[in-house]
């Protein structure tokens, strides 16, 4: 199944919509009916801006394994948009957090940060995906050339990582809420790992590796004619469809 371009752009508006629904809703009730938000209205918030970043992260790691699964090149053409919603997620996360929990008092929150580990691994998950939304763009992707683009964008696991612990100590008692994100991010990382495995053991047996010293594997080689996506993308997307194929979410 290939969508037109037209298609293609629908789909993305209707993602870009959804996307931003969580937050529209939030904001919205936060404004006309915080009762609705429940007894701790800012506890809500900040709550549920960091289930979205989380949901959204893991999304973004989705994509591939989805791709691999059902042959849908063009879902690569909304990874971006996924990711950069977690970020927003995580940026509004963390500003409701300085709102609401710290009155926008910078040594609080620095003194915050240091002293509940929890803290401390939701902003170092915060900082590690600053470098990953500056670099979310095609230009980025052609002037670091994508090995060192694909190396720079797989700390998207070590991130979802920190953003499950991050979760895992939060919570006082039940950790069902976290354990399920950690499930789901533990297949995702199995996937990966083991696609990365049969590569390698494919390049061996072809010595396919020994004509790619830019680091990328067999996948990256299969010929123009295989990849319809990438034929048929065009402008920037496909500029990002063909240097991205093999980034690491
Ligand atoms: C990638 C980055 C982050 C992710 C994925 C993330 C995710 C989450 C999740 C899933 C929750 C629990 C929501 C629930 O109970 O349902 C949470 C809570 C919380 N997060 Fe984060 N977070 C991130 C970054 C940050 C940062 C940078 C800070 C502040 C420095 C922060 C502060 C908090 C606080 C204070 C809570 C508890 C809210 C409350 O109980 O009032 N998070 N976060």
């Amino acid at each position: 199944m290939q969508p037109t371009q037209g298609q293609i752009g629908a789909l993305k508006a209707l993602v870009f919509v959804a996307a931003v629904v969580p937050f529209g809703h939030l904001a919205l009730s936060a404004i006309w009916f915080p009762d609705a938000l429940g007894a701790n209205p800012a506890e809500f918030i900040t709550r549920s801006l960091g289930d979205w970043c989380l949901r959204f992260l893991l999304a973004t790691l989705a994509v591939t394994p989805l791709r691999r699964a059902t042959g849908w090149n063009w879902l690569l053409r909304l990874r971006r948009m996924l990711g950069l919603f977690a970020f927003f997620y995580a940026v509004v996360h963390f500003t409701s957090y300085v709102a609401f929990d710290h009155l926008f008092v910078v040594v609080e929150i620095l003194k915050d940060i240091v002293k509940r580990p929890f803290i401390t691994v939701g902003f170092s998950a915060l900082l590690l995906l600053i470098p990953l939304a500056a670099t979310s763009t095609n230009a980025m992707v052609r002037r670091l050339g994508a090995h060192r683009w694909r190396a720079l964008h797989r700390l998207v696991y070590p991130i979802a990582m920190l953003g499950v612990l991050h979760f895992w100590w939060m919570v006082k008692r039940d950790v069902t809420e976290p354990a399920i994100y950690g499930v789901v991010l533990a297949l995702l990382l199995a996937h990966r790992l083991v696609h990365a495995w049969r590569e390698a053991r494919s390049g061996r047996a072809t010595g396919a590796h020994a004509v790619r010293p830019d680091g990328a594997g067999p996948e990256a080689q299969v010929p123009a004619p295989t990849q319809p996506a990438a034929r048929a993308a065009s402008g920037a997307d496909s500029a990002a469809l063909r240097s991205t194929d093999r980034s690491p979410a």
